[in-house]
């Protein structure tokens, strides 16, 4: 399915949808350029799982852990899917709760074989094309 999200809000509201499409222990990898929106997402992913801690990027950490219901993945900082491991990273993958994977690019080798993908793409200032 490919959406054209005009607003911020348009984005939560196609990933706050997408969100009650999961099921427990999908490993969802969110593809796109830095500024794209994948964190953005991901924050309206959390609201449809009725996540109710803020999202925040997580960058620094790799990953944050929302209840166990959410796991959400930066990779930026990775640089190979050995690193995830050796931190213990992709235990989460096969632990019952959602994975959202933001730069798995990073850590390809170790992803599981069955994953579902989000790619967003910048159009313009506010609009992005997002495929399901
Ligand atoms: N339609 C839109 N959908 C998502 N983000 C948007 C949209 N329009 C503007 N933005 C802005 O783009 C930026 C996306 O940032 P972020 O989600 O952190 O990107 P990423 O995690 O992909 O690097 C935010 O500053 C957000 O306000
Ligand atoms: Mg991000």
């Amino acid at each position: 399915m490919e959406y054209v999200s005009k607003s911020l809000k348009q984005t939560y509201k196609i990933a706050y949808d997408y969100a009650k499409t999961l099921e427990k222990g999908d490993v969802v990898l969110l593809q796109g350029e830095m500024g794209a929106g994948k964190t953005q997402f991901t924050k309206g992913l959390a609201k449809g799982l009725e996540i109710t801690d803020e999202i925040t990027s997580p960058t620094y950490a790799y990953m944050n852990d929302y209840d166990g219901v959410l796991y959400h993945y930066d990779c930026y900082r990775l640089s190979s899917g050995e690193d995830a491991e050796a931190l213990g990273l992709t235990d989460y993958f096969y632990n019952g709760g959602i994975c959202v994977i933001e730069w798995s690019e990073n850590i390809k080798s170790v992803l599981p074989k069955k994953v579902k993908i989000v790619k967003i793409e910048k159009i313009n200032e506010k609009t992005r094309k997002i495929t399901l």
